[in-house]
């Protein structure tokens, strides 16, 4: 098993081990001597694992409860939001109590957004079963659900009480879920870690041993900046421009294919203005590419300018872009609004 302890607010593990699913009522009896809990998970998860994970706890006489939301991004909502913490309200959970979050990004996010709130904050578990999950959203603390206005526009910065990942739940991903985690590597290689990039460059690679290189390089991370103020801004490298993908395609382009196709433009941007080896460039692509994630996307560089300026990671008339000038070197880079279009310009051409 390996181990990796986050020192934020609250100090945690993070647990990374195939099989480990099983043992989770044993961990959690041992670490924190509670005997109640409360399973969110989503009905595709529950199928695969809710079983076993409300079997683990059972044996080491936990109360378990469960409540299910349906898969899918649009049940990161408010409605789902109040909904749980009254469940949870007349179910009579207590601030000794516990909820475990089972799943991918959204049952995460939603699952760390009603611990954060019932009762003025409870103490929550992340078991990713997800890759993107894996080595980004279980970690770190960001909990969000989405308005009608825009995604994650409404959330709180909540640690996790422990995570535990099984990496055998990366088997029943589908190729393109998988695929969306495999774009958040890529993104730790760009950012911190040519050894890691190297690692996952043929596309082929050990799940615990990315996983925890990547949750190690978040701890770093996050340890410096848990609030996002500043060295934390890396993490978004090609996310500003692949969430303007994501509104221009009306969500079909996913997450982790945003990201792979915001860091081919703006890495596309800085190759052709000359401020970066072609080597950079063509060492992205070719990774992408083996891990099944696209480069570009069909649309004129003003459609993408339009989405870009609406992000919530714009301050005032500056947007605050990441660049990658050597593999594992990355940069925050203020940028003015005319500039960021300019870039936009130069990356899809
Ligand atoms: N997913 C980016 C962050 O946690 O900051």
């Amino acid at each position: 098993m390996k181990t990796v302890t986050v020192n934020a607010t609250t100090e945690y593990d993070v647990l990374i081990d195939s099989g480990i699913l099983d043992d989770v009522g044993k961990i959690v009896k041992e670490k924190f001597g509670l005997n109640k809990i409360c399973i969110i998970t989503d009905d595709v998860v529950d199928g695969l694992y809710g079983e076993r994970a409300v079997n683990s706890f059972k044996k080491q006489d936990f109360n378990v409860e469960k409540i299910l939301i349906q898969h899918g991004e649009q049940s990161k909502n408010t409605e789902n939001l109040i909904d749980i913490v009254r469940k949870l309200a007349k179910m009579h959970f207590t601030r000794n109590d516990m909820l475990v979050a089972l799943g991918g990004g959204v049952v995460g996010d939603l699952c760390g957004f009603c611990a954060a709130t019932y009762m003025r904050g409870i103490r929550f578990i992340q078991m990713p079963t997800t890759l993107l999950a894996a080595v980004d959203s279980s970690v770190g603390g960001k909990c969000a659900v989405d308005l009608p206005e825009g995604k994650n526009l409404f959330g709180v910065f909540w640690q996790p009480s422990l995570v535990i990942c099984d990496t055998d739940t990366l088997n029943t991903l589908t190729k393109e879920i998988y695929a969306d985690g495999c774009a958040e590597i890529i993104k730790y290689g760009m950012i911190y870690d040519k050894n890691l990039f190297e690692m996952v460059k043929s596309g082929a690679f050990d799940h615990s041993e990315v996983i925890a290189r990547c949750v190690q390089i978040k701890r770093d991370i996050v340890n410096q900046d848990e609030f996002d103020t500043g060295l934390r801004q890396i993490l978004n490298f090609g996310h500003t421009f692949g969430h303007g993908i994501e509104i221009l395609s009306d969500f079909k382009v996913s997450h982790g294919m945003g990201v792979a196709i915001g860091m081919s433009i703006i890495t596309n941007a800085l190759k052709n203005a000359g401020l970066i080896d072609e080597s950079v460039y063509n060492e992205l692509v070719d990774t992408l590419k083996n891990n099944n994630l696209p480069t570009n996307y069909s649309c004129s560089p003003s459609e993408l300018f339009e989405k870009v300026i609406v992000d919530k990671k714009r301050v005032g008339e500056c947007i605050n872009v990441i660049l990658v000038k050597a593999i594992g070197q990355s940069e925050i880079c203020k940028m003015e609004l005319d500039k960021v279009n300019e870039l936009i310009k130069i990356g899809m051409n």
